[in-house]
């Protein structure tokens, strides 16, 4: 889901769950009153700054602590303005998503001019490039009028950046030999500008020794890469190789011109993420709902930030973020002794939800039903990590941050628990959603917002001074606005 369509679901929402009417709505956020006349129509397609008004009208009284540094959209669309992109669409099934991509390029203020391969024909149309970008759409390298002025030299110097999105398997393997046979591959060989691609393609193309051979050439050659997502492919295979959501691409363009101070430049952070099994017979474990989500976006938050992160992960199917060290852990306690064995570090961040008690002992044989009787697991206390790394007297991390997960009076028990860890902050977010699923109420609106292996969440940061509370946000811009604050206050 692009955030655009994040945005409007939320107004949506809103509408419904509020008597404010549309034409209030509007109004509050300083737009005309018919605004959001096609609001329900699926071809409503508002401009970002009619989004950005809306989401900051939503967005004000939400919380009774409001973040007082920007809505999530700060963190989500750069300023292209100025910004020449030549976007060269080529033959896979994604291209139809460029079309989106023009225009969230061109909400940002960037002047995008398409170029489309023969394959890239086949999926959508020139027209449709050419319509949407308001400049002509290029096609064939041997279009007289055009090469009377060497039109492929001055198409591969006018730009500011090359954008390959889609990029095929094919593209890839022809800039990688060098090949020159159509307008796209000449033009990228005559180019002095910089090129980013976005690669989409089948999971097992994309994991081909081909494929990754010529991924890993591109980057020793110098080539930007957005990696591709992981998800539902269009073939109905699922792994990696879908093309990063649109929104991801436009803010890899931004970050590109906009390349940020790594303010953790320099930094050490241990972070741990994921729930731990523990251990009841070899095959049966307790553990928890938590996805590891919310560890790996920071993770990954941290790491653009220029921080060195090593995640010690109990088990979940997560990519590792691009950058990160990676430990696999399974238990509360082989995560509290790798946790300990990668001290010192500067910071020692604790989003794992680890298991307070283990059972006393595991059976090294299956549990059997035969033997009669239900068995009785008498419980043992795990070690706790958080509290063990806070109180350190040698080797304590500059900063402690541990989280937790409330179902009631988040803010108060987050409070105590600071107290009690004796640590420097207390990330407190309310996990009550989950009652929901554990009724059996598998909506799939409410697994999104539930916290514990959703997409969403909303976060209390309570340290000695204040509370901050963050809006509700994907975890991935949650991640960036505790990297934000994190920021702010260390670096
Ligand atoms: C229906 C269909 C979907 C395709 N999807 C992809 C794709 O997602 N990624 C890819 O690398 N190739 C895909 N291909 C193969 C490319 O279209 C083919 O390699 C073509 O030669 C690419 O040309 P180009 O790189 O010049 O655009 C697809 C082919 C078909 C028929």
């Amino acid at each position: 889901m692009t955030r655009i369509s994040d945005i409007i679901s939320q107004i949506h929402a809103h509408v419904n769950a509020t008597s404010l009417s549309k034409n209030a709505l509007a109004c509050k956020a300083g737009l005309a009153p018919n605004t959001l006349k096609k609001f329900w129509e699926d071809d409503w397609n508002p401009s970002l700054e009619t989004l950005q008004k809306l989401e900051a009208a939503l967005f004000s009284g939400r919380n009774d602590h409001s973040y007082p540094h920007g809505t999530p959209s700060s963190f989500t669309f750069p300023s292209l303005t100025g910004k020449r992109i030549l976007l060269i669409i080529t033959g896979g099934i994604a291209a139809y998503k460029s079309l989106d991509l023009i225009r969230r390029l061109q909400d940002c203020g960037a002047d995008v001019t398409g170029v489309m391969t023969a394959g890239a024909s086949e999926f959508i149309t020139p027209l449709s490039v050419a319509s949407l970008t308001g400049n002509q759409c290029y096609i064939d390298l041997f279009d007289l009028k055009e090469e009377s002025e060497m039109g492929h030299i001055k198409l591969s110097r006018d730009n500011d950046l090359i954008l390959i999105a889609p990029a095929t398997a094919d593209m890839m393997a022809k800039m990688v030999a060098g090949l020159a046979n159509d307008l796209a591959s000449t033009l990228l060989l005559a180019t002095d500008k910089p090129v980013m691609l976005a690669p989409a393609m089948n999971s097992q193309m994309w994991a081909h020794p081909a494929t990754q051979r010529n991924l890993r050439r591109l980057k020793e050659d110098g080539l930007h890469i957005i990696d591709p997502a992981n998800g539902l492919l269009a073939c109905g295979e699922t792994g990696p190789g879908k093309l990063a959501d649109v929104m991801d691409i436009v803010r890899a363009v931004g970050a590109f011109f906009h390349p940020k101070a790594q303010p953790l430049t320099g930094k050490t952070i241990i972070l741990t993420a994921g729930p731990t099994h523990e251990i009841i017979d070899p095959v049966r474990y307790i553990a928890n709902r938590s996805s590891g989500k919310q560890g790996f976006a920071l993770a990954s938050a941290l790491t653009e930030a220029g921080a060195a992160v090593t995640l010690i992960t109990g088990p979940v199917s997560l990519e590792t973020p691009m950058g990160v060290h990676r430990i696999n852990v399974e238990s509360a306690r082989d995560m509290h002794e790798a946790v300990h064995a990668q001290l010192p570090a500067d910071f020692a961040i604790f989003v794992a939800a680890v298991a307070d008690w283990r059972t006393e002992e595991s059976s090294t044989q299956k549990m059997k039903k035969e033997k009669g009787g239900i068995p009785t697991l008498k419980m043992a206390e795990n070690p706790d990590i958080l509290a063990s790394v806070a109180h350190l007297k040698e080797n304590r991390p500059e900063v402690v941050i541990g989280f937790a997960a409330e179902t009631e009076n988040v803010i108060e028990h987050g409070k105590k628990k600071r107290l009690r860890k004796g640590c420097e902050w207390i990330i407190a977010n309310n996990v009550s959603h989950t009652d929901q699923i554990q009724k059996g109420v598998v909506d799939k609106d409410v697994m999104d917002k539930g916290v514990m292996g959703g997409n969403q969440n909303q976060v209390h940061i309570i340290s000695d001074k204040d509370v901050i509370s963050l809006p509700e946000a994907t975890k991935k811009e949650t991640a960036q606005m505790i990297v934000h604050e994190i920021i702010r206050h260390y670096a």
